[in-house]
Order: C-alpha cells, then sequence, then structure tokens
C-alpha cells in the first residue's frame, strides 16, 4: 500500500468558475503542475471547455516527450438545466437579471458532479474558483484539501479581507471624497470612499464576498497568480499576521512555452497582424498601448476625451476600442479620425488584440491599464510601466500597488467604482497625456519608473524558472500534498 502510494502520481482536480478570465489562469497554472507530472483534471460545462480546448491542447503538445510531465484532461460534465438557452454557460454571456439568477442557480448544481468527481476518482487536492464558497464544505466531506484560487494579487485579497473584517467604508464620514484607511495592513492604505463598493448599496455583493473570504479561511490553504518578490510584504501579512497559508506560483502566463504567442488561436486577426508589423516599424519605447480589458465599458464623453488625450501626449499609440457600443462617430473627435488616417502615430483595433505579443514588443512604451490582475501582471512579467485607470471590482487596490508600492505606474486620478457609465467623473484629456507622459517621458521620475518596472520584468522571468520562487512553491505545496498523503492512510 504504501509503495504504491508513493509510485502513484499526485492528482489534483481543477474547478474554476465559469467565465473566460478565470477558466484561463486556472488551465495556465494546471500546465504548472502538470509539467512537474502531476495528473492535473479540469472540471467543466462543454462551452467552457472549448474555451480552454486549444490551450489545455497546446501544454499537453509542448510537454510531450517531456520526461516528467504528464497531460492534463478536461472532465465535462453537463451545464445543469436551470432555463438557460443552449450554449449560455458562462458570465459575461448573460444579458438580464433573470439570466444571472439562473446561472448562480447552476453554480449551486455543479456541486453534484463536483462530488461525484471526488467520490469516484481518489484526489489529492483540489483548486477551486473562491467564487464556489461550497466547495469547501464538499471537498471536506470526502476527506481532500480545498486550495482556494481568487485570480487577484495577494494585496488585493489582504485589502478585500480587511473590510470584510473591519467594513471601514460604513464608518467613513457620507462624502465620497471622504479617505478610509484600511486598517492593519503593512502599509498604510488609504483609498476615497468612492473608490470602494458601497455595503449598504450592494448587500448580495456584499454578502458573497463574505462567503467567500470565510471559504477560503477555513480552506487547507490559497494559490495566487503572482510571485514572491512582487509583494513580499503581503505574503507575510497573509501567513503571519492572518495565519492563512498561501502558496504564489505565478505569473501562470509563462506556463506555456509559446509565452508570446499564447491567446493566438491559428492565424492573427488581420487588424491584430497589421499592428505587430506597425510596431515593427516604431522605436524602441516609443507606443503607447491602450487597452481596458473585455468588460470595461466606457461613455462617449470619456471616450472622446481618451481619444484627445492620446493626440494630446505626443507618441505613438495602439488603442483597443473593444466592444464599443457607441458609433465611433458619436465620440470620435474629427481630428483623431484624421490623426488615425494618416496612420503614422496611432492605429485602432477593434476587438480582440494578442496583448502579450504588444506588450512585448519593444516598441511599446507604456500600458494603459484599468488595473485588471490579469492584465496588470501582464505588464510587470513584460516590464512594461502602467498609466492606471480602475473602474471596479479589485482594480482600485492594484491600482495603489501598482502605483504606491510598487511605483512601476502613474494613475490618472480614476475616483468611481462603478459599472455604471453614467455615475462616473469623466477625465480630462489633458490629465491622460500627462500620465503618459510621466512613464514615457523624459526627465528622472520616467526613467525611474521604466527602470523598476524593467527590474521587476526579470523577477518575474526568473520566478517562474528552476530555482525560481514560484517554482519552488510550486515543488513545495507538491511535497506537502505528497508527506499528507502518507499521514492520512496510517
Ligand atoms: C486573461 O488573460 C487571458 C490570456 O491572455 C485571456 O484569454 C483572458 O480572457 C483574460 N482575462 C480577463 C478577465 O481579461
Ligand atoms: C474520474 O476521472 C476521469 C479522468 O479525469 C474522468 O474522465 C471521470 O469523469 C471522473 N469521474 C467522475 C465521476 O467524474
Amino acid at each position: 500500500m504504501a509503495i504504491e502510494d508513493e509510485e502513484r502520481p499526485l492528482r489534483i482536480l481543477f474547478f474554476p468558475f465559469l467565465a473566460p478570465g478565470h477558466l484561463i489562469p486556472a488551465a495556465d497554472m494546471a500546465a504548472l503542475f502538470a509539467a512537474r507530472g502531476v495528473r492535473c483534471t479540469i472540471l467543466t460545462t462543454p462551452g467552457n471547455a472549448a474555451v480552454i480546448r486549444s490551450a489545455v491542447d497546446r501544454a499537453n503538445d509542448a510537454s510531450r516527450g517531456a520526461e516528467s510531465a504528464r497531460a492534463i484532461d478536461i472532465a465535462v460534465v453537463p451545464f445543469p438545466d436551470v432555463g438557460l438557452p443552449p450554449g449560455v454557460e458562462s458570465g459575461p454571456a448573460l444579458n438580464s437579471e433573470a439570466d444571472r439568477d439562473k446561472f448562480f442557480q447552476a453554480i449551486q448544481l455543479l456541486r453534484e458532479p463536483f462530488d461525484r468527481f471526488l467520490a469516484e476518482n481518489r484526489t489529492d487536492a483540489v483548486v477551486s474558483d473562491s467564487f464556489f464558497d461550497w466547495s469547501v464544505d464538499a471537498a471536506a466531506e470526502h476527506g481532500v484539501p480545498r486550495l482556494g484560487f481568487l485570480g487577484t494579487s495577494l494585496f488585493a485579497r489582504a485589502c478585500s479581507d480587511c473590510t470584510v473584517r473591519h467594513n471601514p467604508v460604513e464608518a467613513a464620514p457620507e462624502d465620497p471624497d471622504a479617505p478610509v484607511l484600511l486598517p492593519g495592513l503593512p502599509h498604510r492604505v488609504e483609498m476615497r470612499r468612492s473608490q470602494m463598493m458601497e455595503p449598504k448599496k450592494m448587500p448580495d455583493r456584499w454578502a458573497f464576498l463574505q462567503r467567500v473570504n470565510a471559504a477560503d479561511q477555513r480552506s487547507y490553504g490559497e494559490v495566487f497568480n503572482s510571485f514572491h518578490e512582487l509583494e513580499p510584504d503581503y505574503l507575510e501579512h497573509y501567513t503571519t499576521t492572518l495565519g492563512r497559508r498561501a502558496w504564489l506560483v505565478g505569473p501562470v502566463a509563462f506556463a506555456s512555452k509559446d509565452v508570446a504567442t499564447r491567446g493566438t488561436d491559428d492565424a492573427l486577426s488581420p487588424d491584430a497582424d497589421g499592428c505587430l508589423r506597425w510596431l515593427d516599424t516604431k522605436p524602441a519605447g516609443s507606443v503607447a498601448y491602450v487597452s481596458f480589458g473585455t468588460l470595461s465599458r466606457f461613455s462617449p464623453p470619456e471616450l472622446r476625451e481618451l481619444a484627445r488625450g492620446l493626440d494630446l501626449s505626443g507618441k505613438n499609440f495602439v488603442w483597443v476600442v473593444g466592444g464599443a457600443d457607441t458609433e465611433e462617430s458619436e465620440w470620435m473627435p474629427d481630428s483623431f479620425a484624421e490623426l488615425l488616417a494618416r496612420g503614422e502615430r496611432g492605429l485602432v483595433i477593434r476587438g480582440w488584440a494578442p496583448q502579450m505579443l504588444i506588450l512585448n514588443h519593444a516598441a511599446v512604451g507604456g500600458f494603459v491599464t484599468h488595473c485588471g490582475w490579469n492584465s496588470t501582471l501582464e505588464a510587470v512579467s513584460a516590464g512594461v510601466p502602467m498609466v492606471t485607470w480602475p473602474r471596479y471590482a479589485d482594480q482600485f487596490y492594484n491600482e495603489k500597488l501598482v502605483v504606491e508600492l510598487l511605483k512601476v505606474g502613474v494613475g490618472v486620478g480614476s475616483t468611481d467604482y462603478a459599472t455604471n457609465l453614467e455615475a462616473r467623473r469623466v477625465i480630462g484629456g489633458d490629465v491622460v497625456a500627462e500620465g503618459i507622459g510621466r512613464v514615457m517621458g523624459d526627465g528622472e521620475e520616467a526613467e525611474a519608473i521604466r527602470e523598476r518596472a524593467r527590474v521587476l520584468g526579470e523577477k518575474a522571468r526568473r520566478a517562474v524558472e528552476k530555482g525560481g520562487s514560484s517554482y519552488d512553491d510550486v515543488g513545495r505545496l507538491m511535497d506537502e500534498l505528497m508527506a499528507r498523503r502518507g499521514l492520512t492512510n496510517v
């Protein structure tokens, strides 16, 4: 028994939330463990399996022939029948409040196939999306350790733990510009009230955050798409002050050997291909890359000011205008349309852009970003300084980390936590231009920011290489799970 046990490889079940932004980092993380010989299975539904299928195939192809590597498999379970239209299986595809309710009902019903998997397959650990707060009890019933994964920074996680514990917003004056101090963190972290979620206005969401935090706290530990050198004080805070266990295994995007082409299925779109050729003609560090991820929406006045800011900055730029639901003629200044038509200084990409390829292109010298953790970590890995423009969720915390702690970016002064466009104060084009100048221009401040970003990019790369901190954390977790297996079997 003991010998057989030692020889049987570790087995980890990955259970990502049903949204692309959660699925892809989970698939990347599975690839990291699979490359080290862990038998990894990703449990998800048909529509969501399709999102990660090519990434998983690529990881499996890349590891074929490598001595210790194992292929990742995807265990596909039916999407629970809750009356959603066929094929609607993930967060971004939901259009109405009623559909969202059905979706969350479906999320609860996934417990059945999750239970069945654990009942039938001997599993050493589950890496569960933190959003599945119920999985902590389900895993415990099978005696399987649950590792939470939220896909954000350790810093943002610590901030959100602090707000759940102390609810500092409630105690602050009603004024939207009132400062809110987050107590008990390693640094003085002060937000504006308007940058934070209002528990009273979003009671359901607040209750959900509390449940998620409690479930992660009761878990065996948590895994992070981050690395020790990026936020050492918060790792210390998390483990020593909060007594929680954390393994930092990122940036997980480096998991695939073909980092540069990840996310690019087959041929690049004509826009994307043209963009890379256009970048080839530009001097090093001369282009500002502007993208706000897949979910951020800008109002026409915001778009108009952003266009004006790019023009005013005097820098070259590539701007990804994703999913814009307003006609360009409604907001684009004529002078900006003319600037684009000349094609020398700027390029607009409509729809999808190969972000890793762009950020890693020598011509790119700055990234105007909403600070989603995905994008932030990609910029860090590429050594590119940021102009930060957060909108909601963990983005305001990530901005603090980038601007105040790491000092690899400057903010445009975004003040409003809102998913709703009208609620936002419009940021002037001159402010945007100034931000771009402060990371891409001449002068000591800009040079210092760029140098710090470059150094951090090197640390990110080293972290995942053999002997690096993230590489070691993967090994440390594997050793612990293996040792635990020995203990529970005697
Ligand atoms: C994170 O990055 C991956 C790969 O670059 C992308 O496919 C995914 O949609 C991103 N997630 C979000 C939330 O933008
Ligand atoms: C057990 O694991 C295999 C391989 O990943 C999978 O195909 C199968 O569906 C799992 N069993 C259950 C009941 O989920």
